[in-house]
């Protein structure tokens, strides 16, 4: 086996415009950050990278680091600040952007909807609405009516299964909700407002590329000899993983989702593209009283190398899943993998042990075209604040060792013959339920 990718294979790092871009003002994170308890240490977004004015400087770094595509999103509520009421200033300011990413030689691949809602369309009930998807899908006709010459790849939702998990079921996320009708509404919608977006793309630039980033996780049982543990990671599996990606290759709701909103039908094979967000896997027990969460309990076993935010390292599950994807016959794009470590002493090791696995997964038939690292520099990670670090560069963009290193790899194409070995060992931590994302 050769460690050499294929040709035209993309080779990039991914942001979201709300992580990165600073005073986005207009959502319903930025009103959410700013209440006591909501982010870890008291962290608001403020002017985060200062992404939105620093991005050309920001792509010349990236080619400079010899990448040759760039994931990002739109922020929909700087575009459409009022309910049908768009931004020429902030579409005029997408425009070039996108053609900065060109000037850079960085193919762009746009995120439409990436966790954050406008504040108006929040205050409509948000997802749970059963008007959502349509106006969804009239801001990205729009989109895509200004812009959609500038970009050949669309991906029109953003892990729809963490969005209705950590808002609608966990309640860590705005609006913070804690119920499971509410969660299964959203999760319902977010596939509608897919499957609109998607028609809505395909009339108005049918050469694109559309698809949907999709995060995916390994369930394994804890215990394999336990029959109720194996149980518990079939039903996660089915809810988490499948569910979404049958409702995309059939039109139609499964039967989970047809518990909680009621019609609709989309197109069938809605996605011409797979994406794949890949971080971890989780080992579950079955918990009987643990009802809240389907009868199990997410374990993380004493020993295993995990992040700085508790989550297993576990390359394996990048090939196993790709492996899976495979079957679908369809290109796919790790839309997303990374690690939470700060003082860059794993980082290194899992670069080069998820990219082996991706060019695995290749060798045996996965038609995987691209790998969108997460992410170039350190942002505002969500309810984590900026504590959890996932750059190859720090806030500032000061290179990281694996940033250099996965410079080499997109400027080679291939993967060194070694893998470096963490530079530190991690210090022991008490084990911590891991989040599901
Ligand atoms: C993914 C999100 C991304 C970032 C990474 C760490 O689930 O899509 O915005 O938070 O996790």
């Amino acid at each position: 086996m050769t460690d050499q990718f294929p040709q035209g294979f993309l080779w990039g790092t991914a942001t979201a415009a709300h992580q990165v871009e600073g005073d986005n003002r207009l959502n319903d994170w930025w009103a959410w950050e700013q209440v006591p308890g909501h982010i870890r240490n008291g962290d608001r977004s403020g002017d985060a990278n200062d992404h939105y004015r620093r991005f050309d400087a920001d792509f010349a770094l990236l080619e400079q680091l010899g990448q040759n595509a760039h994931r990002l999103s739109l922020e929909w509520s700087r575009i459409e600040p009022g309910p049908g009421q768009f931004s020429a200033e902030a579409i005029a300011h997408y425009r070039q952007v996108l053609a900065s990413l060109r000037a850079h030689g960085l193919e762009p691949m746009v995120t439409l909807h990436h966790f954050t809602n406008p504040v108006w369309f929040a205050q409509q009930a948000a997802w749970e609405s059963p008007d959502a998807p349509a106006q969804f899908a009239r801001y990205v006709g729009r989109v895509v009516d200004e812009l959609g010459d500038a970009a050949r790849f669309w991906i029109t939702i953003n892990e729809p299964t963490v969005f209705a998990y950590q808002s609608y079921l966990k309640g860590d996320w705005p609006p913070g909700y804690r119920s499971l009708t509410a969660a299964g509404r959203v999760l319902g919608n977010l596939i509608r407002g897919h499957w609109l977006a998607f028609e809505q793309i395909k009339a108005r630039a049918p050469h694109s590329q559309v698809g949907l980033a999709h995060h995916v996780r390994l369930f394994d049982p804890d215990r394999w000899w336990a029959p109720f543990d194996r149980l518990a990671a079939v039903v996660y599996n089915r809810l988490f993983n499948l569910g979404v990606l049958r409702a995309l290759e059939t039109g139609r709701l499964t039967w989970f989702q047809r518990r909680f909103i009621s019609g609709g039908q989309g197109p069938r094979r809605s996605q011409d593209f797979l994406g794949l967000n890949y971080y971890t896997r989780d080992r579950l027990r079955f918990s009987p009283r643990n009802r809240a969460e389907f009868f199990a309990t997410r374990v993380i076993p004493a020993g295993v190398p995990r992040s700085d935010l508790g989550w297993e390292i576990y390359p394996e599950g990048m090939y196993r899943t790709l492996r899976g994807f495979a079957e679908a016959r369809l290109p796919i794009y790790v839309t997303e993998n990374g690690v939470a470590d700060a003082d860059d002493h794993l980082r290194p090791a899992y670069l080069v042990d998820h990219l082996r696995a991706v060019r695995r997964a290749i060798t045996e038939g996965a038609q995987v075209r691209g790998y969108f690292h997460w992410t170039c520099f350190d942002n505002f990670e969500w309810g984590e604040g900026y504590a959890a670090k996932f750059g190859l560069m720090d806030r500032d963009r000061r290179i990281r060792p694996s940033g250099r290193l996965y410079a080499e790899i997109c400027q080679t194409g291939s993967l060194p013959a070694s893998v470096p070995p963490p530079t530190a060992p991690p210090e022991p931590e008490p084990p911590r339920a891991p989040e599901l994302r």
